[in-house]
């Protein structure tokens, strides 16, 4: 059932009795040196406190690994995930307690049953950033209204992917009855189709929060009858076929197994030929599967083929019936440095339809 459906969120870390603090007096040595004993650090009076120590332990890790190799590069990093991750901030009562601290309204949301707990520091900036996400939204050109992305919910930042969607939907002049749209993560493409008219558009995701924050959002306004939702991979319980399925899977393969890759991220081996296999028995005769990809994984080297083109040549299931482009806009100025490759970056929208 949805309505029980746990959304994913940070660890609640017990109060432990005794516990180091961390203020505007403390020795920063000192503070140190408990961390790297591997325990915990309190912040407490400012919340700006957190910001401090932070910054004391990045000139620390910066003189003891010059980050001058990629071997120390790396090592750096790990320290300081290692050390940042034992400095803790208390939440009483569903908030923050110290002084001059943001109001997360996750707390209260995510962690009904628990009013008193610590959260790491990087936790808490990051449900502050979602915080603000979710709460400001965020303007997508194609559509009316803002996104409120939940926590811990893909969301896009660059949009010509939707633009490509938007553009194709404009043209598409086959049956509106039902769409598929799997992975439905904020609810983006999902909107769009409402947008164009679909009827009924039948959404899945492997991530709960996801299909919670999408809940949450509709309410029980007209689009939570035009939307539904099923907390599975792939097709989930959607096996009525369809004129229209739409993916947008992850763009990035994984390199080694493991547990905690992002979902929305990275594909691991089987996933496309699944998706293939259930697809072909969920689209009607003449629909439409529509796939959104980008070549971020061929131009930056982790990947030699695109999954897409590999099921078209060898997959015996679908053939091209087009694949439109367009060139992802330069990086800005700040990120140019990491990102020298966007300029080749193109995203992908193909339309597939049963061989
Ligand atoms: C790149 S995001 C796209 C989200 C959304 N459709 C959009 O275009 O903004 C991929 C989504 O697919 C979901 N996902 C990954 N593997 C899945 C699977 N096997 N079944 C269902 N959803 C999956 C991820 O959790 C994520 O929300």
């Amino acid at each position: 059932m949805i309505s029980d459906l746990k959304p994913n969120k940070p660890e609640p870390i017990s109060i432990p009795n005794e516990i180091a603090i961390f203020n505007r007096g403390a020795d920063v040595d000192l503070t140190i040196k408990i961390l790297e004993a591997g325990k915990l650090v309190l912040i407490t009076e400012f919340y700006n406190n957190g910001a401090v120590l932070l910054k004391e332990l990045q000139n620390y890790l910066h003189i003891k690994l010059p980050n001058k190799s990629f071997k120390e590069q790396r090592e750096y990093r790990s320290a300081y995930q290692k050390l940042s991750n034992l400095i803790v901030i208390e939440i009483v009562n569903h908030q923050l307690e110290v002084k001059k601290a943001p109001a997360i309204g996750w707390f209260e949301k995510l962690y009904p049953e628990t009013k008193d707990f610590l959260l790491t520091l990087p936790q808490v900036q990051g449900l502050n950033s979602a915080w603000q996400w979710y709460q400001n939204g965020i303007s997508i050109p194609t559509l009316r209204n803002k996104i409120h992305p939940y926590y811990g919910v893909y969301f896009p930042t660059r949009f010509e992917h939707l633009e490509l969607f938007d553009n194709w939907l404009k043209r598409y002049d086959g049956s509106k009855k039902s769409a598929i749209d799997v992975g439905i993560g904020s609810g983006i493409l999902a909107l769009q189709l409402v947008k164009h008219g679909f009827q009924k558009v039948f959404g899945t995701d492997t991530n709960p929060n996801a299909i919670v924050g999408l809940k949450e959002s509709m309410g029980t306004t007209k689009l939570s009858r035009k939307i539904e939702l099923d907390f599975a991979s792939l097709f989930g319980k959607w096996n009525k076929p369809s004129e229209l399925i739409v993916f947008n899977p992850p763009w990035l393969p994984e390199l080694r197994s493991s547990d905690h890759l992002d979902e929305a991220i990275y594909y691991n081996k089987t996933l496309f030929n699944d998706f293939f296999e259930a697809a072909k028995e969920r689209l009607l005769p003449d629909g439409k599967l529509v796939l959104i990809f980008s070549n971020l994984a061929q131009i930056t080297g982790v990947a030699k083929t695109n999954p897409i083109e590999q099921e078209i040549a060898e997959g015996g299931r679908f053939k091209l019936e087009r694949c439109f482009t367009k060139n992802v806009k330069k990086a800005s100025e700040k990120t140019k440095r990491d990102a020298h490759w966007r300029n080749d970056e193109v995203v992908e929208l193909w339309v597939l339809v049963h061989k």
